[in-house]
């Protein structure tokens, strides 16, 4: 079976560690201090903060998704439908009732397992001053022997919210007064997570401890995937760990995903090397070649003339003579136009002075492609 996973959190024997991270982020649960995650998409910071909590034992987990939330109903029903969930894990089914009545808790019988489902009436809309009602809601599950940590994942996009700056201020005026409940704030658009956590106008300036999220360490997560590699026998070459490696950034989800399909494309027992991986970045390309194709719809030719030269050159000086030369682009200022229209787009992103690929395999189908 391909032990290799993306796309999704990985647990137990799947993650990788990092241990330094794990305290880090330990430590702060166990004070009660609230922290705020950030790093580039698909880096592991949702795995760290589930796996982290899970060996904890002691904590429970509220886990609310924010990702493209759109109101503060919505908002506010994420965070009450997460409680829901680890009650009815937990089998506290009648508390639901008891602790939920005045937002109308639904019950149903789920067709397929049999089980009781609770779903929020839809007809009673939640506006921002429910907040501090749901706040003191989540605070009421939290004891010393059954600690609860708060995680609000996405949790940039709370400023999609027509109301956003109401609601943060209502959040934070109620979860500082929660000095034993731990929240965990996790985002991944850089500039938006510093407007919410670093600007001296918002509510939230300096309420939480950062914690960066980078890729893993490298020697540490080589050996975790040759490892891997040899649960079907098959070996690695150091080049072409290297080189798999610097095609993803070192981006951990991204590594994952070309190792699947080099696991894939090579048989038991093979000796991988260098030659076979464009066969499997071709899977790669293969599977998403729609999502490259819709790009290429959207972007001018002018936009496709600098991407492809970012492919070949690296985005760390786009603005130099030969950068202009090799992308055939005459001005500066038109590069940085179009950069600024592949920020928006998110196509690109900004690391470091270097502008990236959010997708790195995009990247290697235009070198592919010649485009
Ligand atoms: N510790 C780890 N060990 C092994 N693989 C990992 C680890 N952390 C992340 N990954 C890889 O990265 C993928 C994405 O992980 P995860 O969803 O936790 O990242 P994320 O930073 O939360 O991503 P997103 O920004 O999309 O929410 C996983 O499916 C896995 O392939
Ligand atoms: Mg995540």
């Amino acid at each position: 079976m391909n032990p290799f996973h993306y796309g999704q959190i990985v647990k137990k024997a799947d993650f990788c560690r990092r241990p330094e991270l794990d305290r880090k982020l330990a430590d702060s649960i166990k004070r009660g201090q609230n922290v705020y995650i950030q790093g580039e998409r698909r880096t592991g910071k949702t795995s760290l903060i589930c796996e982290t909590i899970r060996k904890l034992k002691k904590n429970r987990m509220i886990y609310v998704d924010l990702l493209e939330v759109k109101s503060s109903d919505d908002f506010l029903k994420r965070i009450v439908t997460a409680i829901i969930d680890m009650e009815q894990s937990a089998g506290f089914v009648d508390r639901i009732f008891q602790k939920l009545s005045h937002i109308r808790p639904v019950a149903s019988i789920d067709p397929i397992t049999g089980l009781p489902t609770f779903s929020l009436d839809s007809s009673v809309e939640l506006k921002p001053d429910s907040i501090p009602g749901v706040v003191d809601l989540i605070s009421s599950y939290h004891s010393k022997t059954k600690p609860i940590v708060v995680v609000l994942d996405e949790f940039q996009d709370i400023l999609n919210l027509k109301d956003a700056r109401e609601a943060l201020a209502l959040l934070r005026s109620k979860v500082q007064f929660q000095s034993d409940t731990p929240y965990v704030f996790a985002g991944s658009i850089r500039n938006e997570m510093d407007r919410i956590f670093n600007d001296p106008g918002s509510a939230f300036f300096k309420s939480a401890v950062p914690i960066q999220v980078g890729p893993i360490d490298k020697d540490t997560f080589q050996k975790f995937i040759i490892n891997r590699f040899k649960t079907g026998k098959r070996r690695i070459t150091a080049e072409s760990l290297n080189t798999v490696f610097a095609i993803c950034f070192n981006i951990p989800g991204d590594i994952q995903q070309l190792c699947s399909a080099l696991w894939d494309t090579t048989p038991y027992g093979d000796n991988i090397s260098e030659e076979q991986i464009p066969m499997a970045l071709e899977q790669i390309f293969a599977h998403e070649l729609k999502g490259y194709e819709t790009t290429l719809k959207i972007v001018t030719k002018q936009q496709l003339k600098l991407l492809t030269a970012l492919a070949r050159q690296g985005g760390k000086a786009p603005m130099s003579s030969g950068f202009l030369k090799d992308s055939g682009i005459v001005q500066a200022s038109s590069v940085q136009r179009a950069l600024n229209r592949l920020l928006g787009l998110r196509i690109v992103f900004h690391h470091e002075n270097e502008y990236r690929f959010v997708n790195p395999f995009f990247r290697a189908w235009l070198l592919h492609k010649k485009l």
